[in-house]
């Protein structure tokens, strides 16, 4: 029986492979803010040491918004939507989940909650198929003190850091299975999140037989706020504080660019003062900070691997490393942040390690955190019948054992086993973390907007459109740092480029509300006069240039911060009902119009670094003899 299933769901070479092993464990290491485009990875030695070398990176993996709740939440339930955590937990789009942003009335861990959407996401579905499933570190923006004790629902077991102490790496704070919150006194946050990841590791491994699906989620390198200590930065471990002494945020060409270049920009981005010495020595240092903190991850990498070679089991075991968003540091003069539709803050690490996996092989193969869910479920075998019918997304996993294949690289075919475009929204607030934010105009209000991006090796383009009706174009073949905006209003080329951008308005037009295979494959909605397209080479013959001229044009009554339907009509196809029917992922959630802010305070301090060269090695036992759990008082102040 399990056999049939996986030889169904995996194809004759895996079955083969597999036949005499059980299903595979899968574990999911997933950092927060960490880019792909700014070099974070290359100081991660044994990253590249034991998971790109030994696996398979692909370069254009995408979140459809470059923000930790929605990019999480989209992870877990493989719709589109933006939650509100800065992270990643999507299965849908986040304009079907409605978790826009990282605080309510966009998003939130309680808005999750009260959608009912926790109900039906990714751990219920990986127990239907037979495995035991775990979390390990940060869930959701808006999971703190007040509702700690509303814990995820369906993992087997978690353990999650909780606000307002996830922003402080020294003041650990975290509550397993929704019980008692506990305090780790004396020990840096990173080290407690690799601790525990191997205590499970170890109980998943000896004291249970199911195949199982662990979450190793740490906070870092996302910026910390910590009393007394050089702030805006995540901090690292004190045995890391020395570490690469020279790091500095990379001068690409699209670091501090030039007014000519800036101005032609949208939204906030095109107001921002260029950054002075003192700005730029600060994202230098911030910068540092990062690839410092993500020593500590590397450490994570290193005992895990470990592990699973010591209980023979790395040959059945899927490792999967990637981050919630991507981040920028004075890339288009923003000093430090994500939020922007820009390649950096978008595209995100993706390698994956498996015996399944070619070794050291780099993939172009365009994916997306929406893809994550159905390929899990792929992985354990679980019958597709059995999967949510409202997957925005779909498995990777042919993608994944085969990535150089000329079937899968051919990015420009709309069908098959590739993608070609990928949208990225936006709603509400976005802001600058460095400590001159308020100066430059952060938090920034009004900042929605929408994106297509074209991941073709023919046609490589970002187009979008910013609430205030202000739109972007960039050729990113030609100009990879997205750097001349074809569409700004005194450029010539806005004109020559109006064929071009009535394609990919159209495609904006139905990715921006799409649902399951409209996501999937958007041009299936597209048929000028009946034709069948299935790339924007093919449709920009000539011959539909009126059919692609008369279509309605994406925009906004106005800038709002949440995903108002009235407000971003028209839709393409229509909704069939405005109000609470299907359309915009409600068929999948009750609505949310009411959500309780989850504010917290820190009433413990500390001035303190920890993590030092003695707890590299630190043991399970001695973190739980300097724990404690926090008083009714400490969890009172909320
Ligand atoms: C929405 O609410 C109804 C009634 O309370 C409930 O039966 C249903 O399960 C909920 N749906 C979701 C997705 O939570
Ligand atoms: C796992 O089993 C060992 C040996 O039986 C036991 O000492 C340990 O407490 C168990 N661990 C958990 C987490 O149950
Ligand atoms: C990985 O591939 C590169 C060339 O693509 C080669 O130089 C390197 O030696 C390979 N590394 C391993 C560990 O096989
Ligand atoms: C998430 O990101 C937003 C926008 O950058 C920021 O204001 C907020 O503090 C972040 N929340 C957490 C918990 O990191
Ligand atoms: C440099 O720019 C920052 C804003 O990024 C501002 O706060 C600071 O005052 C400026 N410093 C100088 C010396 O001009
Ligand atoms: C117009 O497009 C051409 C060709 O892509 C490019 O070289 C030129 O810089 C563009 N001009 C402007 C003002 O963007
Ligand atoms: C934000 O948009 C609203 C609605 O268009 C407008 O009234 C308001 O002035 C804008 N605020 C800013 C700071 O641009
Ligand atoms: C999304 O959530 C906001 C805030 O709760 C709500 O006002 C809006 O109607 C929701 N939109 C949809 C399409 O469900
Ligand atoms: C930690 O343990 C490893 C392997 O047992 C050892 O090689 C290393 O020296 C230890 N590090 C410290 C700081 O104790």
């Amino acid at each position: 029986m399990l056999f049939s299933i996986l030889y169904a769901g995996l194809g004759l070479r895996a079955a083969v492979a597999r036949a005499q092993s059980s299903s595979p464990n899968i574990v999911f290491i997933m950092t927060d803010d960490q880019d792909r485009r700014l070099g974070s990875t290359d100081y991660q030695s044994v990253l590249q040491r034991e998971l790109v070398a030994k696996g398979t990176e692909f370069t254009n993996h995408y979140t459809n918004q470059a923000l930790c709740c929605p990019s999480r939440s989209t992870l877990l339930r493989g719709q589109t939507v933006r939650l509100s955590y800065n992270e990643t937990l999507t299965v849908q789009r986040a304009h079907n989940i409605n978790l826009t942003n990282v605080v309510a009335p966009g998003g939130s861990y309680n808005k999750w909650v009260l959608s009912g959407q926790d109900t039906n996401y990714l751990p219920h579905w990986l127990s239907a198929a037979g495995y035991r499933s775990e979390y390990i570190g940060k869930i959701m923006n808006g999971y703190g003190l007040s509702n700690y004790d509303v814990p995820s629902k369906g993992w087997d077991h978690s353990d999650l850091l909780v606000e307002p102490y996830i922003d402080d790496f020294n003041l650990p704070v975290l509550s397993q299975n929704g019980e008692t919150l506990v305090f780790y006194d004396g020990f840096h946050q990173t080290d407690v999140i690799r601790i525990k990841a191997l205590d499970r590791l170890e109980y998943l491994t000896t004291n249970q037989s199911d195949p199982f699906f662990l979450a190793i989620t740490p906070f870092t390198p996302h910026v910390g706020y910590q009393q007394d200590l050089p702030s805006h930065r995540p901090t690292p471990q004190q045995r890391h504080l020395e570490l690469f002494p020279d790091a500095a945020a990379p001068r690409t060409p699209n670091f501090n660019p030039a007014d000519e270049y800036q101005a032609n920009a949208g939204g906030w981005v095109k107001d921002l003062i260029a950054m002075n010495e003192s700005a730029i020595n600060m994202a230098d240092f911030v910068y540092r900070s990062r690839v410092q903190a993500l020593a500590g991850v590397d450490e994570i990498i290193e005992d895990v691997v470990a592990k699973l070679e010591e209980k023979v089991i790395i040959d059945n075991t899927y490792i999967i490393y990637t981050s919630d968003n991507g981040y920028h540091h004075g890339q288009h003069r923003t000093p430090a942040g994500k939020s922007l539709f820009y390649n950096e803050d978008t595209n995100i690490p993706l390698i994956v390690r498996d015996p399944g996996v070619p070794a050291n092989v780099t993939s172009s193969i365009p994916g997306l955190h929406l893809d994550m869910a159905p390929t899990f479920l792929e992985i354990t075998g679980l019958a597709e019948e059995s999967w949510p019918e409202f997957f925005d997304g779909r498995s990777l996993l042919p993608q994944w054992q085969d990535p150089t294949s000329s079937d899968n690289a051919g990015a420009d075919a709309g069908q098959g086993n590739s993608k070609e475009s990928i949208n990225i929204e936006y709603w509400g607030n976005a802001g600058i973390e460095a400590p001159s934010a308020g100066v430059l105009g952060s938090p920034f209000v009004n900042t929605t907007y929408k994106t297509i991006r074209m991941l073709g090796a023919e046609q490589s383009w970002v187009y979008t459109v910013w609430c205030s009706g202000e739109t972007e174009l960039y050729d990113t073949a030609a100009d990879p740092y997205e750097l001349t905006n074809l569409a700004a209003a005194d450029n010539t080329n806005a004109t020559e480029h109006k064929a071009l951008i009535n394609r990919l308005n159209a495609l904006l037009m139905v990715t921006k509300s799409c649902e399951q295979n409209a996501c999937r494959d958007p041009w299936s909605l597209l048929s000028p006069d009946g034709a069948t397209l299935t790339s924007l080479t093919g449709a920009l013959d000539t011959t539909y240039d009126a059919w692609f001229a008369g279509f309605a044009v994406v925009s906004f009554d106005t800038c709002l911060a949440v995903l108002s339907d009235a407000n971003e009509a028209p839709y393409y196809p229509e909704l069939s009902d405005a109000v609470g029917g299907v359309g915009l992922g409600r068929a999948y959630r009750n609505a949310t119009d009411v959500i309780e802010a989850a504010a917290g305070v820190r009433t413990i301090v500390t001035a303190e670094y920890y993590g030092s060269e003695a707890q590299r090695n630190a043991t399970f036992a001695e973190l739980t003899a300097a724990s404690r759990v926090l008083t009714a008082e400490e969890i009172a102040a909320r």
